[in-house]
């Protein structure tokens, strides 16, 4: 188990057993965060085929892949997950190290915790030793943009991702180690 100077956050690596609890947490955080911005449609075939116990189950089991909770006294309150080597998805350089996903629960942002998540995922690329950090964020996700602006991310280009029907542009924003 892994503790950060968050006094009662715990940050845990997702075990195989938890998966449908990897499935809850996706599902209602992407809800809560685009929900508003976009179709109903669009929305049920994301939280569908995007975040079905199917896939999540391949990425849990991935060797180049990690998932890790955060906890504020045994509740979940957002979760992590990065990518390295073959599973990045979209820059298979050895040397770098992607950040899928930073997603904190309404309820508990604002409070430092998606600043914590996102610390231990910079020491874990260190600890990989990778040359730098990557990301893609949605063109219009203002809020998570500023978040990584903050922490010293530049963009660098960008990508389609698809949801349900609607082709969006993520920005590529990436942070140099070394
Ligand atoms: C973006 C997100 C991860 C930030 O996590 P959080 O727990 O709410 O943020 P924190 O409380 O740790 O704040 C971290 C820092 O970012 C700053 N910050 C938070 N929201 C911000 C905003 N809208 N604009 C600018 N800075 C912001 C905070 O002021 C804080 O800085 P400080 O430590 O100097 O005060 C969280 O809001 C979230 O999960 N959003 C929805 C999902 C999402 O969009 N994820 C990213 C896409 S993959």
């Amino acid at each position: 188990m892994q503790t950060t100077n968050h006094k009662a956050l715990e940050i845990e690596k997702v075990a195989s057993s938890q998966l449908h609890k990897l499935q809850e947490i996706s599902r209602q955080t992407f809800h809560e965060t685009f929900a508003s911005q976009n179709s109903e449609e669009d929305m049920a075939k994301y939280l569908d085929e995007g975040l079905s116990l199917h896939k999540l189950h391949m990425e849990l089991d991935s060797l180049s892949s990690a998932f890790y909770f955060a906890y504020i006294e045994d509740q979940i309150a957002g979760y992590l997950k990065v990518n390295w080597g073959d599973s990045q998805t979209e820059n298979h350089d050895k040397d770098a190290f992607e950040i899928e996903r930073i997603y904190i629960l309404k309820s508990f942002q604002g409070s430092g915790i998606g600043q914590s998540l996102f610390d231990f995922s910079l020491k874990l690329a260190k600890d990989r030793g990778a040359n730098y950090v990557w990301l893609g964020v949605w063109e219009f996700n203002h809020k998570a943009r500023s978040f990584y602006t903050k922490n010293g991310f530049t963009e660098f280009g960008k990508h389609i991702f698809n949801l349900g029907q609607d082709r969006q542009t993520d920005v590529l924003m990436k942070l140099q180690l070394k």
